[in-house]
């Protein structure tokens, strides 16, 4: 009964918050300016790194199945991730960013190791600098005949409403460790 009253109680502040102010919580709706899109292409290399003393991803949970625990990308694993960005595939390659946030190992059929991540890749040197493409997408690794291809769901800076796609290939692949460094080819609608 109490809980009633209180709960008419605040109805009745927010009806007389509301009705007292005469500025609704909206603007007007006006036409956006789609002409104004453009379209970017931008390629890097990503270096994923689980191994050594100073790993880019690490695993932060896991599910405990039976039998699978020593399987360091079993379904379930989520890692988190600080993956730098170069220009070039080698290791000393220029920095131009990193790509931070996390993927999950999101397949139970083994054969078809998937992930799938949710990541925002920053530009820290040139043009985009402070500018960063958002990717949230399953990651189909094991689908190596040719490339895969990954989806861009928003931006921040230059980048800001982003949408595209990213064509990614392995370059290099450690099946013992698992480091990869991926070539990354996004093409970045925005405006
Ligand atoms: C669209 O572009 C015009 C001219 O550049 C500008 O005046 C207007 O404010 C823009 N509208 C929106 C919604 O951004
Ligand atoms: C994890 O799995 C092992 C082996 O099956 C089992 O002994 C253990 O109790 C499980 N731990 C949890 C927290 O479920
Ligand atoms: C990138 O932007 C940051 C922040 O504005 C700035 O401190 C840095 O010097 C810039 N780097 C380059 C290479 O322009």
């Amino acid at each position: 009964m109490k809980s009633i009253t209180a709960v008419t109680f605040l109805a009745l502040c927010l009806t007389v918050a509301v009705t007292a102010s005469s500025k609704s919580y909206y603007g007007k709706t006006k036409p956006a300016n789609l002409t104004d899109e453009k379209v970017t292409r931008v390629r890097f290399y990503l270096h994923d790194i689980l191994s050594g003393q100073n790993p880019s991803a690490v695993r932060i949970a896991h599910a405990n199945l039976t039998g699978r625990a020593d399987s360091p990308v079993g379904f379930g694993s989520l890692f988190a991730i600080d993956d730098p960005l170069t220009v070039g595939p080698e290791k000393d390659s220029k920095e131009i960013g990193n790509g931070r946030g996390m993927y999950v190992s999101g397949s139970k059929d083994i054969n078809k190791f998937t992930i799938v991540m949710y990541a925002d890749l920053a530009f820290t040197e040139g043009k985009f600098n402070g500018s960063s493409i958002s990717v949230f997408s399953r990651n189909p690794v094991a689908e190596e005949a040719g490339e895969r291809e990954i989806a861009i769901v928003g931006g921040r800076g230059k980048f800001r409403m982003a949408r595209g796609f990213v064509k990614i290939k392995t370059h290099q692949i450690d099946m013992k460790t698992g480091d990869a460094v991926l070539r990354y080819d996004a093409t970045v609608y925005h405006y």
